[in-house]
C-alpha cells in the first residue's frame, strides 16, 4: 500500500488537487482558477482545455509541493461541478465546443416546451430531477444542434449530431473529461449520471424515451460506473505528466462529494456545502424518496457490490458567487470583509438580497427568476446590503431544509457544513440563528476532496471499511442559535424573506 491517496475537485471556479493521509489529514494541495465566460446573457461558458491543463498543473504542484512522487499514490479520486457538459472529438480528444456549464440558462425555452408537452411528471418519477436547463439533458441537444466546430476550430467540420450518432462525438460531464484525459476511458460515475436528466435513476440505465425526446444518440454516452469501483475506472499512464501508473477507482458529482467526505454514510445524515451555490443532501438510504416540497430525488452514491444509495438535495444555485458578486461590482474588495462589514450593524433595516441570478432552484424552481434587491431607503448603507446577501445565503439554507423536514418527517437539529464560506464564523452563527438549529463545521472542511478520496481509497482497499472514515471525522467548531450578534426575531424576518423571493420570481419575460 502507498502512502497516500490523491483527489481532484474540479470546481465551477477552479481546479484543486488535494493529497491526503490514511487519517484523511491534507498532506498536500494546488489550486488554479479558470476563466468564466459569458457569452450572451443567462450564458455560461468554461474552456474544457483549459480546465485540463490546469489539473495537470495543480497535481505536478501539490505534489511537488510536499516533495512528493506520484508513485506515493495508491488511488486517484475525482470530483466535480455537475451538469457542466463537455462534447469531445473520440479522435483527437478535442473538445467541439466550450463546456456549458450548469449555471447557464439558454435552454430554458426549450425546458418550457418539455413541460408544456406533458413531461413534466415522467421526467420527475423517472429521473428524481426537476424539469430544468440547470441539467445536462437540454445543453447536449443544445450542442449537438449548435456547435460550431469550424468557429472553434477544435475539429473535423463535420456534422455534430452524425458524428455523435456514429459515437465520434461524444458526451460526459466533467468528471467523464477529466477521467478520459487520465485513463482513456470514457466512463462516468452513477452519481453523475444521475444529474443529466437522461438516466433512470431506479433501473439504473439512460433512458431511451427521453434520449429519444431530446435526440441524443447512445453511442456518445459514457459507460456508468459505481462512485467507489474495485474495478477501477482506469491508471494514469506511467509515461505521461504524472510519470506514474495511478488507479483512477472513484469518482462523485460535487456535492455527493462531499457527503461521503462528511460520512453521512447511513439515512438520515445531512450536510450542507457553500460554495458557488448551496447544496443540502439528506441521505435517504437505498429507498429513493419522492419530493413533494421541490427537492430533487438523486443519486447518493454506489459502492462496486452493494446497491445505489439515494439522497434528497436542495439545490440553490447562488450562495458563495453572490459575495462574489459584491466583490465585483465593488462594494467589498474581499469575501473576508464581509463578516467586519455585517457585524458593524444591527440589522439589514429592512433590505433583503435575493441573488437569483441564474434562476431560482429548489425549492421554488423558477428559471426566470432575476437578482433583486427590495426594500432600500435613502438610509441604506452598503453594509446593508453585504449583511442581507449573507443573510440571503442562510435564509435559501432555511428554504431547503423545511422542504427537507416536510418530505422527510424528521427535523434538523445539528446540520453538518462544509465549503469555502463556512469559514465565515459570523456566517456560521447567522445560519444557526436562521435555523435555529445546530451548525458543525468539520477540521477538514474541503470535505468535497476528501469525500472522492475515500471512495477512491476505499475501492483499492487503502481504507478497509467506512468505519475507518468515521473514525477521520473530528469537529472544529460547534455553532448554536443563540450566539452573539444574530440573535433576532428570525421567523419574523424569514417570512419577509419569503416576500421578497416572490418579487424576484418571473422577471426575465424574455
Ligand atoms: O450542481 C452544481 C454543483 O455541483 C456546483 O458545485 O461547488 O462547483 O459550486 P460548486
Amino acid at each position: 500500500m502507498s502512502a497516500y491517496v490523491g483527489a481532484i475537485d474540479q470546481g465551477t471556479t477552479g481546479t484543486r488537487f488535494m493529497v491526503f493521509d490514511h487519517d484523511g489529514r491534507v498532506v498536500a494541495s494546488a489550486y488554479e482558477t479558470h476563466e468564466q465566460s459569458y457569452p450572451e446573457p443567462g450564458w455560461v461558458e468554461h474552456d474544457p482545455v483549459e480546465i485540463w491543463e490546469n489539473t495537470q498543473r495543480v497535481m505536478v504542484d501539490a505534489l511537488a509541493s510536499a516533495d512528493l512522487d506520484a508513485a506515493a499514490l495508491d488511488a486517484i479520486g475525482v470530483t466535480n461541478q455537475r451538469e457542466t457538459t463537455v462534447l469531445w472529438d473520440a479522435h483527437t480528444g478535442e473538445p467541439v465546443y466550450d463546456a456549458v456549464v450548469w449555471q447557464d440558462r439558454r435552454t430554458t425555452e426549450r425546458v418550457e416546451e418539455l413541460d408544456a408537452d406533458g413531461w413534466h411528471d415522467y421526467i420527475r418519477a423517472t429521473t428524481g430531477l426537476e424539469p430544468d436547463s440547470y441539467f445536462s439533458g437540454t445543453k447536449v441537444e443544445w450542442l449537438l444542434d449548435n456547435a460550431d466546430p469550424i468557429k472553434l476550430q477544435r475539429t473535423r467540420p463535420e456534422d455534430v449530431r452524425d458524428r455523435a450518432e456514429d459515437g465520434d462525438v461524444l458526451f460526459g460531464t466533467m468528471d467523464s473529461w477529466l477521467v478520459y484525459n487520465l485513463t482513456g476511458a470514457h466512463v462516468t460515475d452513477v452519481t453523475n449520471a444521475s444529474r443529466t436528466m437522461l438516466y433512470d435513476i431506479h433501473a439504473g440505465e439512460w433512458d431511451d424515451d427521453l434520449l429519444a425526446e431530446l435526440r441524443v444518440p447512445g453511442a456518445m454516452l459514457p459507460e456508468v460506473r459505481p462512485s467507489s469501483d474495485a474495478d477501477y475506472y482506469g491508471h494514469t499512464d506511467p509515461d505521461g505528466f504524472l510519470g506514474a501508473r495511478v488507479p483512477v477507482a472513484g469518482a462523485l458529482g460535487d456535492q455527493q462529494a462531499a457527503l461521503f467526505g462528511q460520512t453521512c454514510f447511513a439515512a438520515g445524515d445531512a450536510k450542507n456545502t457553500y460554495g458557488t451555490g448551496s447544496f443540502m443532501l439528506l441521505n435517504t438510504g437505498a429507498e429513493a424518496v419522492e419530493s413533494d416540497h421541490g427537492l430533487l430525488t438523486t443519486v447518493a452514491f454506489q459502492r462496486s457490490g452493494d446497491p445505489v444509495q439515494y439522497a434528497l438535495e436542495g439545490s440553490v444555485f447562488v450562495t458563495g458567487a453572490a459575495i462574489e458578486w459584491l466583490a465585483d461590482v465593488g462594494l467589498i474588495e474581499d469575501a473576508r470583509e464581509t463578516a467586519t462589514l455585517a457585524r458593524s450593524v444591527d440589522s439589514t433595516d429592512g433590505v433583503y438580497v435575493v441573488p437569483a441570478f441564474t434562476g431560482l432552484g429548489a425549492p421554488h424552481w423558477d428559471q426566470r427568476a432575476r437578482g433583486t434587491i427590495v426594500g432600500m431607503t435613502r438610509g441604506t448603507r452598503r453594509e446593508h446590503v453585504v449583511r442581507a446577501t449573507l443573510e440571503a445565503i442562510a435564509y435559501q439554507t432555511r428554504d431547503v431544509v423545511e422542504a427537507m423536514e416536510a418530505d422527510a418527517g424528521v427535523d434538523i437539529d445539528e446540520l453538518r457544513v462544509d465549503g469555502g464560506a463556512v469559514k465565515n464564523n459570523f456566517l456560521c452563527r447567522l445560519q444557526a440563528g436562521v435555523l435555529g438549529s445546530r451548525i458543525v463545521r468539520p477540521e477538514v472542511d474541503e470535505t468535497t476532496a476528501l469525500g472522492a478520496a475515500y471512495a477512491a481509497g476505499l475501492a483499492t482497499g487503502y481504507w478497509e471499511s467506512v468505519e475507518e472514515l468515521r473514525a477521520n471525522w473530528r469537529v472544529d467548531r460547534a455553532f448554536d442559535p443563540d450566539e452573539d450578534g444574530v440573535d433576532g426575531d428570525w421567523d419574523a424576518r424569514y417570512d419577509r424573506w419569503g416576500d421578497a423571493v416572490e418579487r424576484a420570481k418571473h422577471w426575465a419575460v424574455e
